[in-house]
């Protein structure tokens, strides 16, 4: 009775946001002094999470590369596992296993994590810390298996290889075989998102080395990827005899000096966790300024836009997986910021990103049987995954949902 009641608070603020001309579901949230109330049905979205990915599974284990997008006619495209995403996957498994505790979920979980295993030694590009982290960091924190720990060691390892001293941050893509002949140094905004493994392995391990670099990397991205409004430039060049900026410039985003909706959630997310595990306030401030700018630039009804500054807005694609990322960073944000009033804006907003994606505009439907989200964008620059399911979207939407319904249900008593 008591869960139905809290749904259907949930549920009305949905629905005052709907009905309402004057004010968007964004303005009713920030004006709560109350915190908001999940507006979907646990055990529905239980159900429609297992349902849709032990039907993915069944496509996925025909063969050993690791699914990417779900398509609208029930097919699934792969990938190799030397893409950046591949780690998303076999996350999502993990997170499917902590949602429900059903233990049969522990078996494709490691199967689509071990698959991963050459990863520890591949140096073509900086994501192996996403790709390694969400696969074997959550099936370490979650199982405790001691062997996956001289894996996630190794990984951290491989990553710092790519640090440049000089620069003092991490080299973003291109094979460490071919630095040499490269002219550049480049680091995107988006590797704030590998520090992750290196801080775990840093306690872990006992290793300040992988730390010092994750910090260096942070501190210098303060310097050279943001501009005064705390919006980022997606990528920065260096050149590498100098050590000096040679180019601010985006690549997935509308333009160079746009606001690119993933870039900026990897901001938020990122320098949250930075400070979560160094307790430095300098990345505080950082993530909540770089929150409450992206707060203030989300329309009414929450999803962000894929670029803030794309001038087709209101006629142009939303990303999904920017506000399932966002809110994931915004949770985390509201538990470490002390002044009360902010705590609520950002929970709020976490749990709005929530009650958006949990609902009928974006869980996916049709015959899109096998993923979570729809409704994001890969790289509009290439006009490649437009408006479509992407792995990583069902990742960062499932660690959004786990908080959600874990404070959900401390709330209520059920922890
Ligand atoms: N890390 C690449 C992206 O966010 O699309």
């Amino acid at each position: 009775m008591k869960i139905r009641l809290l749904v259907c608070v949930g549920i009305f603020s949905m629905l005052a946001f709907l009905s309402c001309k004057t004010e968007s579901y964004k303005e009713i949230l920030l004006c709560q002094t109350e915190k908001e109330q999940i507006s979907f049905d646990p055990d529905s979205i239980k159900e429609f999470v297992t349902g849709q990915y032990v039907r993915s599974l069944e496509e996925a284990g025909k063969g050993m590369l690791v699914p990417r997008n779900s398509y609208k006619d029930g097919t699934i495209r792969s990938t190799p596992i030397e893409d950046w995403v591949s780690g998303f996957y076999a996350g999502t498994l993990w997170y499917i296993y902590e949602l429900t505790g059903d233990t049969s979920w522990i078996a494709p979980a490691r199967q689509w994590t071990e698959v991963l295993d050459p990863i520890k030694t591949y140096e073509g590009i900086h994501d192996i810390g996403f790709m390694m982290y969400c696969s074997y960091g959550n099936g370490y924190r979650l199982l405790k298996d001691e062997r996956y720990l001289p894996v996630l060691k190794q990984t951290s390892e491989t990553l710092c290889k790519r640090f440049n001293p000089k620069i003092g941050t991490l080299l973003s893509w291109g094979n460490l075989a071919d630095t040499a002949t490269q002219k550049y140094h480049n680091t995107i905004i988006d590797n704030m998102m590998n520090l992750e493994l290196l801080m775990f392995s840093a306690k872990q391990f006992q290793e300040p080395y992988f730390s010092d670099i994750a910090v260096k990397h942070a501190d210098n991205t303060i310097k050279c990827h943001f501009r005064p409004n705390y919006s980022t430039y997606h990528v920065v060049e260096f050149d590498k005899k100098t050590g000096k900026i040679v180019k601010q410039e985006t690549h997935q985003g509308y333009d160079d000096n746009s606001d690119w909706a993933r870039g900026q959630a990897w901001t938020i997310y990122g320098y949250s966790m930075m400070y979560r595990e160094t307790g430095n306030k300098k990345y505080l401030e950082m993530s909540s300024r770089c929150a409450d700018r992206f707060i203030s630039r989300l329309p009414g009804d929450l999803i962000p836009y894929w670029d803030f500054d794309d001038p087709r807005i209101a006629n142009t694609y939303r990303d999904a997986s920017a506000g399932a990322i966002a809110a994931c960073g915004l949770f985390g944000l509201s538990e470490q910021v002390e002044d009360t009033v902010q705590s609520l804006k950002y929970y709020n907003i976490a749990i709005g990103l929530v009650n958006r994606l949990s609902s009928a505009d974006y869980l996916a439907k049709d015959n899109y049987y096998k993923c979570l989200i729809l409704h994001s964008v890969g790289h509009w620059q290439k006009k490649t995954e437009i408006d479509c399911n992407i792995n990583y979207a069902d990742y960062y939407y499932m660690e959004a949902l786990l908080k959600a319904l874990d404070l959900y249900d401390k709330k209520n008593g059920n922890k």
